[in-house]
């Protein structure tokens, strides 16, 4: 294991089976570039606060901007090491870069507020991409709603056939449900976007600190308020997962609609034939991969909202080194639904409905019941009255096979 930035106090060293057991930078290296930004700004306050000199400021600058340059390449490396995270890996660049002098930076600051920190940024940036994929979505549902403006289908309650139906009025469903999502992100963004740096460990610093500069340079829209809370909250990390959660299950949702739309006997969807697989048996198959898939993709979404509940759930306050284990399902979360999003988009700009088979759906005399009752209403007669004379004539017409 790589030297520790706490072993001044220890006589031995860290078991190796727990010295991989403890590192989180096999996960934690995609917050690089994150706490490098942070770090550039850090380093510049303290300049400005004369916690550093001018010079030791501006090597450490060039050497976090050299680091930053050459970090696509590093992605080995971060495999290879024993470091206990990218944070403690970044600060063993810098001394290897500048020297001792480079330790400076770490005044007024703990990696307790600097994890925080960097997973806000990450949050936040994902956040803002994820609003952005799911513009593209719906932009792309919208436009196949308006190409079949024309085509009416049976639309179904408990999978039965219930009332024709506008196919574009079921897309626009699913447009209105992913913007609940794309709403829940935006507001999410409200509780991510929250400068933490200067919490410290979790009691803050004595030292001249400048939290509002900081924040205006890192372009954050709130301080935070208190470092006890600072450094313990990954409420933020749930909120977001679990967004993801309930947009993965809306996702699900049409995938299953998708799904059922597209079998044989009913027909009435044709999968993009680029988002479906064959069989290695059945030479005839083309089977809906894809939207199995993001099925299926949607129970891991959930199970990571799950397990940062449970993760917090026992965790006293202010910085635990429990909160390490957030990262994982985070990422995954993320990465996944970055994945899931970008195909739905090609699988709708490609879908394509089949008009023949949305008319063959409607072929079921009984799927105008509710407008004849509702003529009778404009007639004058009670709803109720007009529901029964209807269902009695639906029921008259089905015993004698008409
Ligand atoms: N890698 C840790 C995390 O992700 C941050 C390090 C804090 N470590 C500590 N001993 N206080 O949460």
């Amino acid at each position: 294991m790589a030297k520790k930035l706490w072993g001044g106090r220890f006589k031995k060293k860290t078991h190796p089976a727990f010295d991989a057991f403890s590192s989180s930078l096999p996960v934690d290296h995609k917050l690089a570039s994150y706490d490098l930004t942070a770090s550039a700004v850090h380093c510049r306050m303290l300049r400005r606060a004369k916690l550093i000199d001018q010079k030791t400021a501006s090597k450490i600058l060039r050497a976090l901007e050299s680091i930053a340059k050459s970090l696509p390449k590093a992605g080995n490396v971060f495999r290879g090491t024993q470091y206990e995270d990218i944070h403690s890996w970044i600060e063993a660049e810098l001394v290897r870069k500048v020297g001792k002098s480079a330790k400076h930076i770490h005044a007024a600051r703990s990696r307790n507020d600097q994890v925080s920190q960097a997973t806000r940024m990450y949050c936040k940036d994902k956040t803002q991409g994820l609003m952005r994929r799911v513009r593209l979505i719906q932009k792309a549902m919208v436009m196949k709603a308006k190409a079949y403006t024309h085509v009416v289908l049976a639309g179904m309650t408990h999978l039965q056939k219930a009332q024709p139906v506008l196919v574009s009025h079921v897309f626009l469903s699913y447009v209105e449900a992913l913007d609940r999502s794309r709403e829940r992100l935006e507001d999410a963004l409200k509780r991510i976007d929250v400068l933490t740096l200067g919490s410290g460990a979790l009691a803050g610093t004595n030292l001249p600190i400048d939290r509002a500069w900081v924040k205006k340079q890192l372009g954050f829209s709130r301080i935070s308020q208190n470092s006890l809370d600072a450094v313990g909250d990954r409420e933020f990390v749930v909120e977001l997962v679990q967004i993801i959660a309930t947009l993965g299950v809306e996702l699900s949702r049409i995938a299953e609609d998708l799904l059922i739309g597209q079998i044989e006997e009913i027909g009435i969807y044709e999968l993009p034939e680029e988002l479906c697989t064959g069989s290695s048996m059945m030479p005839q198959k083309k089977n809906p991969d894809f939207l199995e898939l993001a099925r299926g993709a949607s129970g891991s979404l959930v199970g990571n909202a799950t397990a940062l509940l449970v993760l917090l759930k026992g965790v006293p306050g202010s910085y635990n080194r429990d909160l390490q284990w957030d990262k994982k399902p985070l990422f995954e979360s993320v990465e996944l639904i970055e994945e899931v999003l970008g195909l739905f988009e090609i699988l709708f700009s490609k879908l394509r409905v089949n008009q023949f088979q949305a008319m063959v759906s409607l072929k079921n005399d009984q799927l105008c019941s509710t407008d004849l009752a509702e003529a009778m209403v404009l007639k004058g007669v009670p709803f109720r009255e007009a529901h029964e004379r209807v269902g009695r004539l639906v029921a008259h017409c089905e015993s004698e096979g008409m």
